[in-house]
């Protein structure tokens, strides 16, 4: 472990070295609407071909693999509807989730994959003193963000255009880092948390929110699930350490991991 520890600072070091960043600060009193932030100059990344693979793609799937894992194909945002839809919040208690954060009004929060922003809304009143970046790589959900932080006047809400492998975050600018029903779709799972783990301040924590693959009756395709060891196993690669997996949501873990 210590060696492994000792791989990814070397690793993280040549990335802070190299990477381009993009958003660096939040001004909440700001009256202009948040524009979307260009995507970084892609950063280089860690070699790790044997951690990927290729297979027959399964239902939902990309016939890519990952430790082991299928990795899903992106939700286009022709699926915004359904990440909206009005009933979600009693279906996953989106309510609870947000409760599980323990969010302090001084946090600076990542909602990596936010699409049209569900959780970044969501977020964004219970950190006032602090800011809520909302990152994924269709812009066309960014344009969905970026409008309804202009209706609703969420000045603190920051729109990010990221790359396949790389957040778009820069380095030790958030205290947490939340992945709603979208760790699973990243095609370069590796490179983009080793982005992750560096944007995460000391002590900062992520909240994996996965449908649980371990659950027959949670009726989602195969590939946009995970196991709990699967996800420890994929976190553990890059760094973070597993503090628990509160299990009040009906329908998916919430997993929760510290940078140490
Ligand atoms: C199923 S949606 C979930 C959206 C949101 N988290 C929610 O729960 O409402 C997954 C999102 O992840 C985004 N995504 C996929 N790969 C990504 C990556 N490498 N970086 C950032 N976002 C990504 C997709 O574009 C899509 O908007």
């Amino acid at each position: 472990m210590n060696e492994m520890n000792g791989q990814i600072r070397q690793s993280l070091a040549a990335f802070i070295m190299s990477a381009a960043f993009v958003c660096t600060s939040c001004e909440p009193s700001n009256p202009q609407p948040p524009a979307p932030v260009p995507a970084p100059v892609s950063a280089p990344v860690v070699p790790a071909p044997e951690l990927y693979g290729t297979c027959e793609p399964g239902d939902g799937g990309s016939g890519k693999t990952y430790m082991g894992r299928e990795i899903a194909e992106v939700m286009g945002h022709f699926g915004v509807g359904w990440l909206e839809r009005s009933e979600r919040e009693r279906e996953e208690r989106t309510d609870l989730l947000v409760d599980a954060m323990k969010l302090k009004s001084t946090d600076a929060v990542a909602d990596i994959g936010a699409g049209s922003g569900y959780f970044t809304f969501r977020i964004a009143p219970h950190v006032g003193e602090g800011v809520v970046y909302a990152t994924d790589i269709q812009q066309e959900m960014l344009d969905i963000v970026s409008e309804r932080a202009l209706e609703e006047k969420a000045l603190n809400v920051m729109p990010i255009l990221g790359q396949i492998d790389h957040s778009g975050l820069a380095a030790s600018s958030v205290d947490i880092v939340l992945f709603v029903d979208a760790y699973h779709e990243f095609s370069h799972p590796r490179e983009m948390m080793l982005s992750i783990v560096e944007a995460l301040k000391p002590g900062g924590r992520v909240y994996l929110v996965e449908y649980r693959l371990e659950d027959p009756t949670v009726a989602i395709k195969l590939r946009h699930k995970m196991t709990e060891a699967q996800a420890r196993l994929e976190m553990n690669a890059v760094g973070l350490e597993f503090v628990e997996n509160i299990a009040t949501l009906p329908q998916q873990h919430v997993l929760v991991f510290r940078h140490p």
